[in-house]
C-alpha cells in the first residue's frame, strides 16, 4: 500500500510489464483456456449482462487458445482505446492505477494448470482477460476503470486506499447489475468463475443489495470464497455517474473513523434484492 513502487522483477520494465510471450504457452495452456471459455461461453448467456457478450467476440481472435495481447490490444484499441500489457503478477497499488489511468489493463500472462480449472486465488490470464476484457470494450465501462485509476491515485495520496479496493472489489469484480426485475452478472471474479457464475444469481445463501458508493467502501469482503454480499448496480451509466461525481474526500473522512461492515450484515438503510439465508457460509464454517 506504499506510494513507492520498489522495484520491478528481473526481467520487467520499469512500469512492471513483460513481455508476454505467446508462443512460449504450450498446447495444454491453450487447451486450459479453450477449456475454461467452452465451458462459460455456454453457461453466461441469460446469466451475464448482455454488454459483456457483445465484447466476448472480442476476445475470439485469429489463434486458437489464449489471445495474443497485441491482436487483442489492436482490437481493443478501436473499441476504446485500452490496451492490455502483460504482468508477472500482482503488481504494486501505485502501478496498477497509473496503468489504469492511461487505459492500460495489466493481465497475468501465466494459465492455471488443468487440475486447477474450479479455483485459483492468483489472477491468471483467464480471469483477468475473459473476466476484464470484454466489458473493456464497452465506453462507459471503459470510462468507468478510467476514473477509477485516476481515484486511485488520490486515494494513495490520501492514503485511503484500502477503503476505495472495496469499490473495486464490490463492482469491477464481483458486480451485479439490474435488468428490469432481473439480475445480471457483470463483475469479472463471477464471470471467469464456473461456481460463482450460478451462486451469485441463484444460490439462496448471499445478500443481494442495492449498490451505495459509502455502503460499500465500509464492508469487508472475502478473497478466499464466494462473497457473502453482492451489490447491485442500476446502471453502469449511474455506476460512472456515481464514481465521477461524488467527492471521495468527506467520504474518507467520514470513514476513517467508521467502523467495517461485516460481509454478510445487512443495515436498515439497505434496500435489499434479497436476502440471503447465508446457509453456505454457515455450512463451510460449522465443517
Ligand atoms: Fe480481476
Amino acid at each position: 500500500m506504499s506510494e513507492d513502487p520498489g522495484t520491478p522483477p528481473a526481467g520487467a520494465a520499469k512500469d512492471w510489464t513483460i513481455p508476454q510471450r505467446w508462443e512460449s504457452y504450450t498446447p495444454e495452456d491453450h487447451a486450459t483456456w479453450d477449456r475454461l471459455f467452452e465451458r462459460q461461453a455456454q453457461l453466461l448467456p441469460g446469466r451475464v449482462t448482455p454488454l459483456f457478450l457483445q465484447g466476448l467476440d472480442i476476445l475470439r481472435l485469429s489463434k486458437p487458445g489464449i489471445p495474443d495481447f497485441e491482436e487483442l490490444s489492436e482490437r481493443l484499441m478501436k473499441a476504446t482505446g485500452w490496451q492490455v500489457v502483460a504482468v508477472p503478477g500482482l503488481v504494486p497499488d501505485s502501478v496498477f492505477f497509473d496503468h489504469l489511468a492511461n487505459r492500460r489493463f495489466v493481465a497475468g500472462n501465466f494459465i492455471r494448470r488443468p487440475d486447477q480449472l474450479d479455483y485459483l486465488q492468483e489472477p491468471d490470464v483467464f480471469h483477468d482477460v475473459f473476466g476484464h476484457v470484454p466489458l473493456l470494450t464497452q465506453p462507459v465501462f471503459a470510462d468507468y476503470m478510467q476514473a477509477y485509476g485516476q481515484g486511485g491515485q488520490r486515494a494513495a495520496a490520501a492514503g485511503t486506499i484500502a477503503k476505495l479496493a472495496r469499490l473495486y472489489w464490490y463492482t469491477v469484480e464481483f458486480g451485479l447489475v439490474r435488468s428490469g426485475d432481473a439480475l445480471q452478472l457483470y463483475g469479472a471474479g463471477i464471470v471467469s468463475s464456473y461456481g460463482e457464475s450460478q451462486f451469485a444469481l441463484d444460490d439462496p445463501s448471499p445478500h443481494r443489495i442495492r449498490f451505495d458508493l459509502k455502503r460499500v467502501m465500509q464492508t469487508r469482503y472475502r478473497i478466499d470464497d464466494y462473497q457473502q454480499s453482492y451489490f447491485v448496480i442500476d446502471s453502469f451509466e449511474d455506476l460512472l455517474d456515481q464514481t465521477l461525481n461524488t467527492d471521495f474526500g468527506p467520504i474518507y473522512a467520514e470513514l476513517a473513523d467508521a467502523a467495517d461492515i461485516e460481509t454478510d450484515a445487512v443495515l436498515p438503510s439497505d434496500h435489499l434484492y434479497t436476502r440471503g439465508t447465508q446457509a453456505y457460509a454457515q455450512g463451510k464454517r460449522s465443517a
